[in-house]
């Protein structure tokens, strides 16, 4: 199985690859963006309040005829009212009675402290209107703060996981490891779409030859490695099927390790 899901610490499964819908806009043809994403096989959609198309998610989701068992929804709260309306408005958006998965989109909105908002993703969970709730751009300090006071655990927490943050973020995916946090991993192909002309790139077209794959099949291929959850996106159908097909990339030992050593050389300015 390529993309094997996840058992999360609660004891339900994420599937190990999503889409993202955060560049997608809105309107007729985000709906049909999404809805090609699960035609091709992605049954994980990562949204979020402020990506303001959750409701173009929701008619992509119902348009394709899924169930909705079979379908993992993620969304986000980024802040735009109060956290009670946000999950219920989230939910209306999407046309769902409950999300997956519901994340505190970044720290700087865990006002007035990180324990306090986390008592209310607890209460949304307690409510059943998220089977899972977690957190995303946090670090190893605001871990720490959130695990010492939650009553429930918090599941994953979405990151920027690519190459050249390496040396930044695997103390993140490490604490959240030792802890029973899974990492996600966003932006994994910025080191081709935001950084060509670094150190990887050579190193990326070798590999490439040998496996006869694509430089963003191996970069996700490298970031399954890592044991994350990978979230990407594309508006093309035939790079989603790679995507998908990057599951079965059998990168070595060695192409893992160099592929770090690379990210850690070209680490200087590449965010
Ligand atoms: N939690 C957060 O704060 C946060 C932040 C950022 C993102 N995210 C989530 O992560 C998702 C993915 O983020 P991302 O878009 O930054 O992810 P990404 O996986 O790094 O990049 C996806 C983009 O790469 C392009 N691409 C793929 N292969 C390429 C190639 N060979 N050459 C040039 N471009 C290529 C695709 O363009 P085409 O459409 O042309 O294929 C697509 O726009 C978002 O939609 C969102 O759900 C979360």
């Amino acid at each position: 199985m390529p993309w094997s899901p996840i058992r999360l610490n609660d004891g339900t499964e994420i599937p190990s690859i999503a889409f993202g819908t955060w560049k997608l806009g809105n309107g007729q043809t985000t709906m049909e963006r999404v809805n090609q994403a699960l035609e091709v096989g992605f049954t994980h959609i990562d949204s979020a309040q402020v990506y303001r198309n959750e409701s173009e998610a929701g008619d992509a989701l119902r348009a394709s005829g899924l169930k909705r068992e079979d379908v993992y929804i993620t969304t986000k709260y980024s802040g735009r009212a109060d956290i009670e309306s946000s999950i219920r408005n989230s939910c209306n958006y999407l046309g769902v009675d409950y999300v997956d998965l519901y994340l505190i989109h970044g720290p700087d909105l865990a006002v007035p402290d990180i324990p306090t908002m986390w008592g209310k993703m607890e209460k949304i969970k307690d409510d059943g209107l998220a089977k899972s709730i977690g957190v995303s751009n946090f670090n190893v300090q605001e871990l720490r703060t959130l695990v010492a006071s939650a009553r429930i655990k918090p599941v994953a927490n979405q990151i920027l996981f690519h190459p050249y943050v390496l040396s930044r973020q695997a103390p993140v995916v490490a604490y959240g490891a030792r802890h029973g946090i899974v990492s996600e991993a966003y932006s994994v192909l910025i080191p081709i779409t935001r950084h060509p002309g670094g150190p990887l790139d050579a190193l990326l077209q070798t590999i490439c030859q040998r496996l006869g794959a694509e430089p963003e099949q191996v970069l996700l291929a490298w970031a399954k490695a890592k044991g994350v959850v990978v979230v990407t996106s594309s508006t093309k159908k035939a790079r989603l099927e790679g995507y998908l097909n990057a599951g079965d990339l059998e990168l070595t030992t060695s192409d893992i390790e160099a592929i770090d050593a690379a990210g850690l050389a070209g680490a200087n300015g590449r965010r």
